[in-house]
């Protein structure tokens, strides 16, 4: 059988906390998809594509990774893709209340798909997709943040617009 493991997220962009947590996931499972939520909720800065672009370019050469973007009930997904496991990271206490509502809705909704709880190493245990585009915006070094690749985007889209504004 194989195991395969969903890892979902806004990814708006994606960090070293997240790459972190994807490196532990595929020591422990066959396949992980990192699935890219839309979520206009969130109103992200970068848009689907290019936030999947930004995931493919950090996780290549990962063979068992795959990136996809994704609308609609998360559970849906980890069904088409046959994905019995979700991950999510817990950096802080302060993650747990918002994770245990989501694993417990994720739950009721598709019994079979378990969320499963990573913790990323120590020195990204601080780490936030939004904290790393307001550095970037400011003019603050993200290098240690995010991947090569994705520095270079953040202070060509952010850098510019907040001066414009
Ligand atoms: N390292 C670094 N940062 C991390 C991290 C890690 N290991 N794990 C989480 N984060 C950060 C993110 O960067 C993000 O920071 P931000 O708030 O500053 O942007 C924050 O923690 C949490 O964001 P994220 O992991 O993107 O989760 P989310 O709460 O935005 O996304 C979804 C939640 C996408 C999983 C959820 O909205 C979803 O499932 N959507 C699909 C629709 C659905 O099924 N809804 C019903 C849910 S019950």
């Amino acid at each position: 059988m194989i195991t395969t493991a969903i890892y979902p997220g806004t990814f708006d962009p994606i960090t070293n906390g997240h790459v972190d947590l994807v490196i532990r996931a595929s020591k422990l499972f066959d396949k992980v998809i990192v699935a890219i939520a839309i979520n206009p909720g969130k109103t992200p800065a970068f848009s689907l594509q290019e936030r999947v672009d930004f995931a493919e370019q950090t996780l290549t050469g990962m063979t068992n990774v795959e990136v996809c973007g994704f609308e609609g009930l998360l559970v849906e997904v980890a069904k088409q893709k046959n994905a019995n496991v979700i991950i999510r990271g817990l950096r802080a206490v302060s993650d747990f209340e918002h994770e245990f509502q989501l694993a417990s809705m994720n739950r009721k909704m598709e019994p079979d798909v378990e969320t499963l709880f990573l913790t990323p190493a120590e020195q990204f245990s601080y780490i936030s997709s939004s904290l790393v585009r307001e550095i970037a915006a400011l003019g603050g070094d993200v290098s240690e943040f995010v991947a090569p690749c994705v520095v270079t985007e953040l202070k060509a889209k952010l850098l510019n617009s907040s001066n414009k504004g």
